[in-house]
């Protein structure tokens, strides 16, 4: 039998009746942190309602209410005649953003920055790294030609070329920016020099730099809402005025975001492939954006973070190539079209910031590897990138394909999948009214990943949807895994 937590549980918990915070509120909150934080594990039996009663001074029925809110939102679940448990499957995530109240008094004793508050209240998922299935934006690990790039890395590594173990290029290795150019003009019809590439540690430290470059406290930035959770914070982190601009169906929606809010510093857009919706941003669109920026004075950032995964058609030139002034900062990252932790991005910058955004670079600590950028570089000047690219693309739509059939075949009363032709996820709204968050845990006890569509919202969701990642998955896995899944759901739909 579980034992119940109490003792050092409840020797911790003080309710302070003066705080004006409302008793039941104040346990609700100290249970989340304490399961978001692994001191009541999943599994843990909490003590039954009459004890924690009791032991706290307050009413039975306070105690009730605390834990139904708590089942309500997939913290604790409770099991009929055995007590009350914290759920299966949390290990650490994140899935309702604490209350400000509650963290602000944490975060602001006195012992952290201003900085680490506006962390605390981030939706970017503590189990940012699981590959667990269905978790959006895993490549297929397995498929990845490890012994080739043993190869590389190895030759990267040899006594001749001992200037790999040095700094590196402040700009990172010269040979990278000259390969990643190539790259650049094949796929996305952009005709840069190498001189206007730095090399980053992957998307987000791009992010970070253009933030520190461009932006001072209180910019407007327009920010696609839904999208990208970990750039959006960075951009409050630094003090920027972060304004959501909704996505129509040609993209971030420049008519709204003119009319609604203050001149931008900076733009944020996904235009290859909008990140979560999948769509992509129209010629009309990207013309107007860029007439826009032009004429404002505004930067925009293009992040082009899986534009290698196209299943139909031609993909449409990056914005960045429609660009004759300068005003787009196109993003690139390896991090899906390789693998994440080879932590190897860059921004294309025009020519008259280079020099900050190499200084900001070294200032910031570098971060990404000369040995890993030689190795890179000769992969891709070998053809090796442009192979698995090609294999991946293939392997992709196959698993699209299979997990839209098996999702027809076992969902389709719960779940109304989205038909995509790009990516690497796909969206499935939810029917009957069940929150996306309630059913990702749901799933995820059954060691089923995803992620709730409401976390990409800026405010209030306007849909409920699970984004679905098939890139990662193997063909054969995804039927049963969906039954799973299938399962898993129709449980939440019978307990409503
Ligand atoms: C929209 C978007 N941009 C960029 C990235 C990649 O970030 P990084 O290159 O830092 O791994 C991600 C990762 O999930 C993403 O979703």
């Amino acid at each position: 039998m579980v034992k119940a937590a109490k003792g050092a549980l409840l020797a911790t918990l003080e309710i302070d009746r003066n705080s004006g915070a409302p008793i039941y509120r104040q346990i609700e909150e100290f249970l989340r942190r304490m399961i978001l934080n692994g001191a009541l594990p999943p599994g843990q039996k909490l003590p039954s309602t009459r004890e924690l009663a009791l032991e706290l001074g307050v009413s039975r029925i306070t105690i009730k209410s605390v834990y139904e809110q708590l089942i309500s939102e997939g913290y604790v679940q409770g099991k009929t005649g055995a007590g009350t448990f914290v759920s299966e499957g949390l290990d650490g995530e994140t899935p309702v953003v604490p209350s400000l109240d509650a963290g602000k008094k944490d975060y602001l004793d006195g012992n952290f920055s201003q900085t680490a508050e506006h962390i605390s209240f981030s939706k970017a998922s503590a189990r940012y790294g699981s590959i667990l299935p269905f978790r959006p934006g895993v490549p297929a690990l397995d498929e990845f030609p490890i012994k080739r790039w043993n190869k590389y890395l190895s030759r990267a590594m040899t006594k001749s070329d001992i200037t790999n173990f040095s700094y590196g290029d402040l700009l990172g290795s010269k040979k990278l920016r000259s390969s990643i150019a190539h790259h650049l003009a094949d796929s996305r019809g952009m005709k840069i020099d190498p001189k206007q590439i730095l090399i980053t540690s992957g998307a987000q430290q791009a992010f970070v730099l253009i933030s520190y470059i461009l932006m001072n406290k209180n910019d407007t930035i327009w920010y696609e809402n839904p999208g990208h959770i970990a750039g959006r914070d960075l951009m409050k982190i630094v003090g920027g005025d972060v304004s959501p601009i909704p996505i129509d169906n040609e993209g971030l929606n420049l008519p709204i975001a003119i009319s609604n809010f203050p001149k931008p510093k900076l733009i944020f857009s996904t235009p290859s492939h909008q990140q979560p919706l999948g769509i992509t941003m129209s010629l009309q669109r990207r013309l107007a954006l860029l007439k826009y920026a032009h004429e404002n004075a505004s930067w925009v950032i293009e992040d082009d973070y899986d534009s290698e995964f196209r299943y139909r058609g031609r993909p449409l030139p990056a914005l960045a190539a429609l660009d004759n002034v300068g005003r787009v900062l196109y993003v690139g990252t390896f991090s899906k079209s390789l693998f994440p932790s080879v932590r190897i991005g860059y921004v294309v910058v025009p020519e008259i910031l280079m020099d900050a955004f190499a200084k900001m670079r070294n200032i910031f600590g570098q971060t990404s590897s000369a040995i890993t950028e030689e190795a890179l570089s000769n992969f891709m000047d070998d053809g090796g990138f442009a192979e698995h690219i090609r294999k991946m693309r293939r392997l992709y739509r196959d698993r699209r394909d299979i997990l839209l059939n098996a999702l027809q075949e076992n969902c389709s009363n719960i779940l109304i999948p989205q038909q995509t032709d790009a990516g690497m996820h796909i969206l499935a709204d939810i029917k009957n009214g069940i929150s996306d968050r309630l059913a990702h845990l749901e799933i995820l006890k059954s060691g089923i990943d995803s992620l709730p569509l409401s976390i990409y919202y800026e405010g209030p969701a306007e849909r409920q949807a699970l984004v679905l990642g098939f890139s990662g998955v193997q063909k054969k896995v995804i039927p049963q895994l969906v039954r799973k899944m299938g399962a898993a759901l129709n449980s939440l739909n019978t307990n409503k």
